[in-house]
């Protein structure tokens, strides 16, 4: 990923690359000749741990319900909020690991992981537990994010449900289980003015801000995003193509979920010409989740980011390592000294083949921390 540099070999001791030549006596060496060798990816937006499926709304959707009619009726994420609080803690584990065991078989060793389906205390906390319980289990860095704004609760005024989030936030955050911050700003969600009040909490607790903002509908969310010094303002299908140099100025990554941009958003798509113009750092993610993007492949995800959004292989290949660690504001994403060994080793010497030939997997083994997490049999 480092212009044309080509390394011999790559040095790990403790999790840490400690040199890019020779190797200590009794090392264990791994043969990768003829091999790319890429940083880990980063999988920056997922809603990974959640109770039950949305099955029969997919099917609705293909003959022409939308998204927000079958949310307004009860469905969508309401309906998983359901089955999330049904589940126990143990229950979401065992659902949660084959997914994030299909991610690590990708390459991927980092992953963004929200909450958003209890929106009741003891229910985000169980969401975030299993996170910090499948970072524990496999190795992978499981980055939480707090998300208690995805959507108004049946039966709740929503001030008095937004202060009481903020109350859950703090408590949280005391656990050590919250990372960085969410609010699903939008007409049928939240308010700027909400997104707001959670921003200054968020702030005030050192945690960084990543938004859903601007995905179904226009609302200055992008603006909003630079404004609050956001890490990254995710979606954009519908943001106001001004933004962009406000977007860039602020430094907000431009997270870009292309999988819930086909499914949900009609044909919108996020200004990827412009927001390059502009300059501002973009990051692919899978988005995983029940409802808008139930797709878990991280290669898929990026060849439909060049193929539909237009972007170019190495924008994509960015977009999954260095910009992806900018927009968790986490040090990964690069091979260089120092950093932690988190690796992938491909079949081939071109790293395109990873957005390829979609559905076979050029992954031949994912390296954490220098250990390896994942080995094709
Ligand atoms: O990223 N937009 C809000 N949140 C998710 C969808 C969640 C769901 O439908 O369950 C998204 O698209
Ligand atoms: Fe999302």
């Amino acid at each position: 990923m480092d212009g044309d540099r080509v390394e011999s070999s790559v040095v790990c001791e403790d999790g840490v690359i400690t040199s890019f030549s020779g190797a200590p006596l009794g090392a264990t060496r791994i043969d990768a000749r003829g091999c790319a060798v890429l940083p880990g990816l980063i999988d920056a937006h997922t809603h990974l741990v959640f109770g039950g499926d949305r099955v029969g709304e997919f099917r609705a959707r293909s003959a022409g319900a939308t998204y927000e009619d079958i949310a307004k009726e009860g469905g969508g994420i309401w309906k998983t909020v359901l089955a999330t609080r049904e589940a126990s803690e143990m229950e979401l584990f065992a659902l949660a690991m084959p997914r994030l065991k299909q991610m690590i078989a990708r390459g991927v060793t980092t992953v963004e992981g929200k909450g958003g389906y209890g929106l009741a205390l003891e229910d985000e906390r169980k969401i975030l537990r299993v996170y910090r319980q499948l970072q524990h289990e496999t190795g992978v860095d499981i980055v939480t994010t707090f998300l208690a704004l995805h959507a108004l609760p049946r039966g709740r005024t929503k001030d008095a449900y937004v202060e009481e989030s903020l109350t859950w936030l703090e408590t949280l955050h005391k656990e050590g289980l919250v990372d960085g911050v969410d609010v699903f700003v939008e007409t049928t969600a939240f308010s700027l003015d909400d997104a707001k009040r959670t921003g200054e909490v968020a702030h005030r607790l050192g945690l960084p801000l990543r938004l859903h903002v601007d995905q179904l509908t226009e609302g200055k969310g992008a603006a909003l995003a630079a404004e609050l010094g956001a890490a990254s303002a995710d979606h954009l299908e519908n943001m106001r193509e001004e933004d962009a140099s406000t977007l860039a100025e602020a430094g907000v990554v431009a997270t870009l979920l292309p999988w819930a941009s086909l499914f949900v958003s009609r044909g919108k798509k996020p200004p990827v010409a412009r927001l390059r113009e502009a300059g501002v750092k973009m990051a692919i993610a899978t988005d995983f989740n029940p409802g808008s993007a139930p797709v878990l492949d991280m290669h898929a995800t990026m060849a439909l980011a060049v193929g539909y959004f237009g972007m170019s292989v190495e924008e994509v290949l960015r977009g999954v390592t260095t910009h992806a660690a900018d927009a968790l504001k986490i040090p990964a994403g690069v091979i260089k000294l120092g950093a932690r060994a988190d690796l992938v080793v491909l079949d081939h010497e071109d790293p395109t083949r990873l957005c390829y030939e979609v559905g076979n997997s050029p992954v031949r083994m994912t390296v954490k921390s220098g250990a390896v997490i994942f080995k094709r049999g």
